[in-house]
């Protein structure tokens, strides 16, 4: 297959991060003969510097140009304590979003087996873990309509829904739910939001077309706090945009780091695949940055072309340095190897997955004094 990607490295470890993403892509396109392409431009803090505006023309050319995209993070610590700036970093990925029609974020939690010692909650009650959240992307307080009163003291931000934004992301869930455990829960606020009661009224209609899938419903101040003390109990969680934004973070303890979690955005005409987290502005540079996020939302977006052999291969390969510890000190404190490194190993195992070789951690790591 050819696939054009656009890269859009971004701020902070972004850079880093995507070129392990990249160096896995590319040894996928060489063990199963595919012509991947990039094309790299700039987004957020650092398109700011170069030309003033955090999402310029050309990158959204690039994007729509290409077959999908390869994001890296956003923000710079600059604009976070300056409530007046008027260019702000995020506004390019929000604008991207909005522009390219990606509402659907598509977040997968997993907990898995080497890692379970590494999450601050216990062993039993996160063991087995596996979830995907759906948090809509392009709607919500994030884009509704914003107000500053002229005398700066009086702000607000509206959250505004509609029926079709909810159907279509609801229908993608119960479909995913369908190939999953059967159970949708929509998180919401609805014994206090409006727009909330929407979104539960549409839900449950959407719910009928899926007959054979269980629809919950959570307030997200309980779906907090169950998220961290069953968190088995969850298939899909659907969600609207601030909601889903704030759960993921939290649900990304229980993987024991954020830097592994993956997300895809896509919508009916574009896909973007970005980690979850953000910029690590202390981190840049430094090589302690975990790519194992950017890593595997290289995984997903290769399962969006249906390439889900080599989509497998990848995150097989993330298993094996989990297993190995090959991994960053985000949950490796003591043994823990750079983020290139972790991206050299495993773009090496996806070329040698079968290599038997008892010194296997050392040679893949180009550290073998046997030749
Ligand atoms: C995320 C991020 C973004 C969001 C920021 C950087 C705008 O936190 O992708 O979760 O709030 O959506
Ligand atoms: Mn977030």
């Amino acid at each position: 297959m050819k696939l054009k990607i656009a890269v859009l490295p971004g701020d902070g470890i972004g850079p880093e991060v995507t070129e392990q993403a990249i160096k896995a892509l590319n040894a996928i396109a060489l063990e199963f003969d595919h012509t991947f392409t990039y094309k790299h431009a700039p987004v957020g803090a650092i398109a700011i510097d170069e030309t003033g505006n955090p999402l310029p023309e050309k990158t959204l050319d690039v994007c729509e140009a290409t077959d999908a995209i390869l994001f890296g993070a956003i923000g710079d610590p600059k604009y976070d304590n300056n409530p007046d700036a008027k260019v702000r970093p995020e506004q390019g990925l929000l604008r991207l979003r909005k522009s390219l029609g990606l509402y659907a974020n598509i977040r997968p939690v997993k907990a898995y087996e080497t890692l379970l010692d590494k999450s601050p909650l216990k062993k039993h009650i996160i063991e087995g873990t596996d979830i995907s959240i759906y948090r809509e992307l392009t709607g919500g307080i994030y884009f509704g309509e914003k107000y500053l009163s002229e005398d700066g003291n009086t702000a607000s931000d509206l959250c505004l829904y509609t029926k079709p934004e909810i159907k279509r992301i609801a229908h993608l869930a119960f479909k995913a739910a369908g190939s999953r455990n059967n159970k949708v829960t929509l998180v919401d606020k609805a014994n206090v939001l409006e727009s909330s009661r929407l979104w539960r009224k549409v839900v449950a209609e959407v719910a009928k077309d899926y007959p054979k899938v269980a629809l919950d419903f959570l307030f997200v101040d309980n779906a907090a706090m169950q998220m961290i003390l069953n968190p088995k109990q969850f298939d899909v969680i659907l969600t609207e945009n601030m909601f889903g934004d704030i759960i993921s973070d939290e649900a990304s303890v229980i993987g024991g780091s954020i830097g592994l979690l993956a997300s895809a955005s896509v919508g009916d005409k574009f896909a973007m695949f970005e980690p979850i987290h953000g910029s690590y502005p202390q981190a840049t540079g430094k090589g302690i940055a975990n790519p194992i996020a950017s890593i595997l939302s290289a995984a997903m977006l290769l399962d969006h072309f249906e390439l889900f052999a080599e989509a497998d291969l990848i995150r097989k390969a993330v298993e094996k340095a989990l297993i190995l510890n090959i991994t960053t000190p985000d949950i490796n404190a003591d043994h823990n190897v750079s983020t290139s490194k972790v991206g050299d190993f495993i773009a090496d195992y996806i070329s040698n997955p079968n290599d038997s070789n008892l010194n296997f951690k050392n040679i893949h790591l180009g550290q073998s004094t046997i030749i």
